[in-house]
């Protein structure tokens, strides 16, 4: 079976890395001449609208996925003719804008933040009023990584913000004073058939992700995935989704959703019986799904900007390096462990040996 992948950065690339061994063969759209996962599969580099490129992607895959959220509606409107594509386009409308995303969340009664939609400073000023201070105005579409949005805390911080955002559609948001955040990355397959991860503690460092660490029986676990399977069943989601949430005053807000492998469930590769990128491909291709369960204890921890040396990291037991072949930039996620351990004591021990080498830089 050949795979269609839109993008071809590194969630491409591990995605090839998983489905391989089951046979499948792959190709990658992206207009990168250093697109990542080129190394993994046939790279057709071309614009997204470019449609004689679509076509040639088209006419030699089984399938088409995409693994990220800002593909153009009309990219996935034109593969559809086709060649099936998942998840569907309507998944992809909806959760590339962040409107439509937490308009869903309300409609479908899932706690989300206060929210507005912005079109002009006045409508910022006026939802300000409504929301109140502190607040997130963030773009409703094409933000990742925190990029694309500014924390509101004084009136001062208010004034041009809009322009300041680039004058484009904007969504503002209560800030959440949350406790934690956590992630669920669940797998839908062409049946209907759901399977969840179990849920994992996220930290941030100025809005991207720095570590990820599986958790156990976690106490939101039912309700996460209750949320979670309300979005899934309404979309009729096929494919992997990762599902962000702020754990708040004991229970749950859903930030924001991830039509496609997520940075957050990157852990799952060693630390799961079956890994997300593995679980994505057997959903969208109709085949069973595999196990979600956890193997041992597991985390996270993303290189950004530059992977400490090779030698250095894989030294460390339990280590697993994940290195994605790109140029290093500051900003940019360049690589990730994965650490899996017996137990919670060495597992603890070892990211702090990991973050010893990251900031070492
Ligand atoms: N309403 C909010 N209240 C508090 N923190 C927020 C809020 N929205 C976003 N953040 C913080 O910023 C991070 C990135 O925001 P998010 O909406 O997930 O955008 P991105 O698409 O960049 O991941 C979140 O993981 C969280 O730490
Ligand atoms: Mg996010």
């Amino acid at each position: 079976m050949k795979i269609g992948v839109i993008g071809g950065g590194q969630l491409g690339r591990m995605l090839a890395l998983a489905g391989t061994p089951l046979g499948m063969n792959f190709a990658f759209l992206d207009p990168a001449p250093d697109a990542c996962a080129a190394a993994l599969g046939e790279h057709i580099r071309a614009d997204y609208g470019d449609q004689d490129h679509l076509r040639q992607l088209a006419d030699q895959v089984d399938l088409v996925t995409f693994e990220f959220e800002s593909v153009p509606a009309e990219t996935v409107a034109f593969l559809s003719q086709f060649v099936p594509v998942y998840p569907s386009a309507d998944a992809l409308r909806i959760a590339r804008d962040r409107w439509f995303e937490k308009s869903m969340f309300k409609d479908l009664g899932i706690p989300t933040p206060a929210f507005a939609d912005i079109q002009s400073q006045a409508d910022l000023d006026a939802a300000v009023a409504s929301i109140g201070l502190p607040a997130v105005l963030k773009t409703r579409t094409l933000g990742y990584d925190g990029k694309g949005q500014k924390v509101l805390r004084t009136a001062a911080d208010v004034e041009g913000t809009f322009a300041e955002l680039g004058s484009v559609a904007c969504l503002l948001e209560g800030f959440v004073p949350f406790t934690g955040e956590v992630s669920l990355i669940a797998v839908r397959g062409r049946d209907g058939e759901t399977r969840f991860y179990p849920l994992v503690h996220n930290t941030h460092d100025s809005g991207i992700l720095k570590l990820s660490v599986a958790s156990t029986d976690h106490p939101l676990q039912a309700l996460a995935e209750d949320y979670s399977s309300r979005v899934l069943k309404h979309l009729d989601y096929v494919g992997v989704m990762a599902f962000e949430f702020f754990e708040v005053d004991g229970g749950l807000k859903a930030n924001e959703i991830a039509p496609r492998v997520h940075n957050s469930g990157h852990w799952t590769t060693e630390g799961a019986e079956c890994s997300q990128f593995e679980n994505h491909l057997r959903a969208i291709a109709g085949l069973p799904l595999g196990s979600t369960a956890k193997v041992g204890e597991s985390a996270m921890l993303n290189f950004i900007g530059r992977v400490p040396p090779v030698e250095q990291v894989i030294a460390i037991a339990d280590c697993h390096l994940h290195h994605y072949g790109k140029a290093f930039k500051a900003g940019r996620k360049v690589g990730h462990a994965n650490l899996r351990c017996a137990d919670m004591a060495t597992l603890n021990a070892q990211i702090q040996r990991v973050e010893a080498l990251i900031d070492e830089a």
